[in-house]
Parts: structure tokens; sequence; C-alpha cells
């Protein structure tokens, strides 16, 4: 099976843990977007959706998915997205596609997170891809320098400014054995929005798309 189907698989299995009746938080990525359109085939058996970004807000919207305020939102069973790496312990890299902080928001709030990803994902140790760090734009250089400090090689991501207004810096070479701590000790540096290091808050459920059918971790 091609990355694109596998992609699909989980996509479709994903449906499988949204709520009936309910609100169901979406990811940002190319796998939350195959989600989306499934999600589109069962709309009239949810209450709406809450979005982790403005691309994904737009195409619930534009398949007539009703997208909630979360600060309107008390109850929100699921949180549903893909990750660039995930590990056994349920600890993920994310932001590859910049929406990690509106992605860690929603997903604090949700009762359970599941993660839906292809089996290329799956990693012994994080680090491999290059960890996503959003950014005050003035503390770019300061931020830049810590990380480096932290052992890192921040790269400016070139062109893109996020939903909020903000850069990235994607630090690569990093060898993250303890994600938790690493998680905290890099959203204390001054400047730093969040980091794309989901280990406080990590999936509860993963659906991976594997050559032999979709299997679930938890
Ligand atoms: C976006 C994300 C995505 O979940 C992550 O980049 C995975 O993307 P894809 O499903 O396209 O492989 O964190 O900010």
């Amino acid at each position: 099976m091609t990355q694109d189907e596998l992609k699909q698989a989980v996509a479709e299995a994903a449906l499988a843990h949204v709520v009936e009746g309910r609100l169901v938080g979406v990811g940002t990525g190319s796998t939350a977007r195959l989600f989306i359109e499934a999600l589109a085939g069962i709309k009239d058996r949810i209450t709406g959706a809450v979005a982790s970004s403005e691309d994904t807000r737009r195409r619930l919207e534009g398949h007539g998915i009703r997208v909630y305020d979360l600060n309107d939102v008390t109850d929100l069973p699921v949180y549903i997205d893909g990750a660039d790496e995930i590990t056994a312990e349920m600890h993920m890299i994310k932001g590859g596609g910049g929406a990690l902080t509106r992605e860690k928001i929603v997903s604090a709030v949700a009762q359970k997170f599941v993660c839906i990803v292809d089996a290329s994902k799956y990693v012994d140790v994080l680090g491999r891809f290059p960890l996503p760090v959003e950014v005050i734009p003035m503390a770019r250089a300061q931020v830049a320098r810590e990380l480096t400090r932290l052992g890192g090689r921040p790269v400016l991501r070139e062109g893109f400014v996020t939903d909020n207004g903000n850069i990235i810096l994607d630090v690569h070479g990093l060898q993250i054995v303890d994600p938790v701590a690493l998680e905290s000790e890099i959203d204390h540096l001054a400047g730093v929005v969040t980091n794309g290091l989901f280990a406080r808050r990590a999936a509860n459920v993963c659906l991976m798309g594997t050559d032999k059918g979709v299997i679930t971790l938890s």
C-alpha cells in the first residue's frame, strides 16, 4: 500500500472514535484532511467540530460542518489528528504543518486524543523529524541561541507565518530521550509560544496504518 492509502485507511478508521451527537476536535495536515473528507460522510451524526487551524476550519465549513469557537466549548470527547513522529509511549512530535499551538490547545480540552498515522511515523526515539517551535518574531535570535545551547540546530521556516502571526524554528539534530522534560524546558524559554512535543498531553490511542491493516496502540 502507498503512504496515501495507509493515511486513508486510518482516517476512515478514526470515524469509530467520533461520538454520536457530540463535537469532535479536528487536527491539521494531510491525514487530518482525509479524516475531514470521511467526517463529511457522517456530518449529520455530530453536533459540529472544533478546528485546530484556519485551513481545517475552512475545510470543515466547506463540507457544511458547523465549527465552534473553543471558548464556547466545555465538553470535547475526542480530538483526532496526525503526527510527524510517535513512540510506543504515545509521545509525539507535531507541527510539520505549523499548527502546533492550536493543536495543543484543542487537544488539551479533549478527553481523548486519537492519533492517526501511517507506519513511517513510528520511532523508538523522537527527534529525527526536526522539532517545530513557534516563536514570537522579536525573540527569534534569542530563542535560536537557547535552542543551540540545548544541543539543537534551529532553522527558520522561511516564508511561513503561523495562524497566530508568529514564526517557526525547526530544530534539527535533537535526540529526545526525555520528551516530557524537554517539552517543559523549551516552553519556558522567553519568546516561545509552544513547541511541537506532545508528551505531557500524549495520545490516548494511536491508529497506525500498516501493510497488514490498521493496528491500534493504546
Ligand atoms: C500539523 C501537524 C500534522 O499532524 C503533522 O505534521 C502530520 O502531518 P501529515 O498528516 O500531513 O503527515 O502536526 O501541524
